[in-house]
């Protein structure tokens, strides 16, 4: 392994510093903070979650304290969940529902050295599959003392407010995604030959229809490549140029996280991130994850 890909160089300071950025509520989201999540919703209580999840795609819940195993039942409420690849030195499985985010090396202290760089990029989860992710789940166990925000930018809103020349410019437009891409756009360890198999480029719309709302949304972030039937460098800026737009500051919530938050937001209609925090090298970042499998993008 290159000295290169051990100390990879520093995530770009690009985009909206959490103090510019909006409130939940402005981007659309919701906090919640009359549900226990460790304990299984009564009926009407898990409709209304469903209901206020269809009408904010983040929801923020404080002062939750759950296990693995609660935080995989209380996931189940909205669908299948998804395994994940894992890092096998945290996590007891190579695949595990509920796995482990976190800036620790292999021996379990905090690193500058990040494990999954594209996470600090722009990016819609697992967007490099032909079944992308419908939500993710984050359950904060510990945080740094300053830094390591989530950030979430709108696409409907993003879409929303692109010239109607723009609109009719992008109607129609496909977008590949793959793993592969994303290594490349994050500046991260290249795809392996056995990943490139694993996951082979997939194509998506540009301009996706969410299901539950009806509402246009710009899909693409980290992991798309370049625009079906357009040049490659023509394509990548247009999606750069559609990325930097609907991340602006106007558009994006910056979630700083507090011990016992459980964040649940919508891959359908949202771009996130994470920022690096403070001293990558002293303080863990160690948060719980689980993913919802979603369907086709229309
Ligand atoms: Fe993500």
């Amino acid at each position: 392994m290159s000295a290169t890909l051990e100390r990879p160089a520093p995530l770009p300071k690009t985009g909206p510093r959490p103090d510019e950025t909006r409130s939940l509520r402005e981007c659309g989201g919701l906090e919640i903070t009359d549900l226990d999540l460790s304990r299984p919703l009564p009926s009407d209580r898990r409709e209304s979650l469903l209901a206020a999840f269809r009408a904010h795609p983040v929801l923020v819940f404080r002062d939750q304290a759950l296990t693995k195993e609660q935080q995989y039942d209380f996931t189940l409420n909205f669908g299948d969940i998804e395994s994940q690849h894992v890092n096998r030195l945290i996590d007891a499985e190579r695949y595990a529902a509920v796995h482990t985010v976190c800036n620790l090396d292999d021996q379990g202290n905090p690193s500058e050295v990040l494990r999954e760089r594209g996470n600090y990029f722009w990016h819609s989860d697992k967007s490099y599959h032909a079944v992308p992710s419908l939500l993710t789940m984050l359950h904060a166990v510990e945080l740094p003392p300053v830094g390591g925000e989530t950030q979430f930018a709108n696409m409907a809103m993003g879409y929303a407010s692109l010239p109607e020349a723009t609109k009719t410019r992008i109607a129609g437009l496909r977008v590949i995604h793959s793993w592969e891409a994303s290594r490349i756009n994050c500046g991260g360890r290249p795809a392996t030959e056995e990943q490139k198999r694993e996951r082979p480029p997939v194509e998506h719309p540009l301009v996706r229809t969410h299901p539950d709302t009806g509402m246009k949304t710009l899909y693409m972030g980290n992991h798309a490549s370049h625009i079906v039937g357009m040049g490659l460098d023509e394509g990548r800026a247009l999606l750069a140029e559609l990325r930097d737009h609907a991340t602006q500051a106007a558009f994006v919530y910056s979630h700083r996280w507090r011990q016992g938050d459980l964040v649940l937001w919508d891959n359908r209609c949202l771009l996130h991130r994470a920022l690096a925090h403070e001293g990558m090298g002293v303080h863990r970042r160690v948060l719980h994850r689980t993913v919802v499998k979603g369907s086709v993008p229309y």
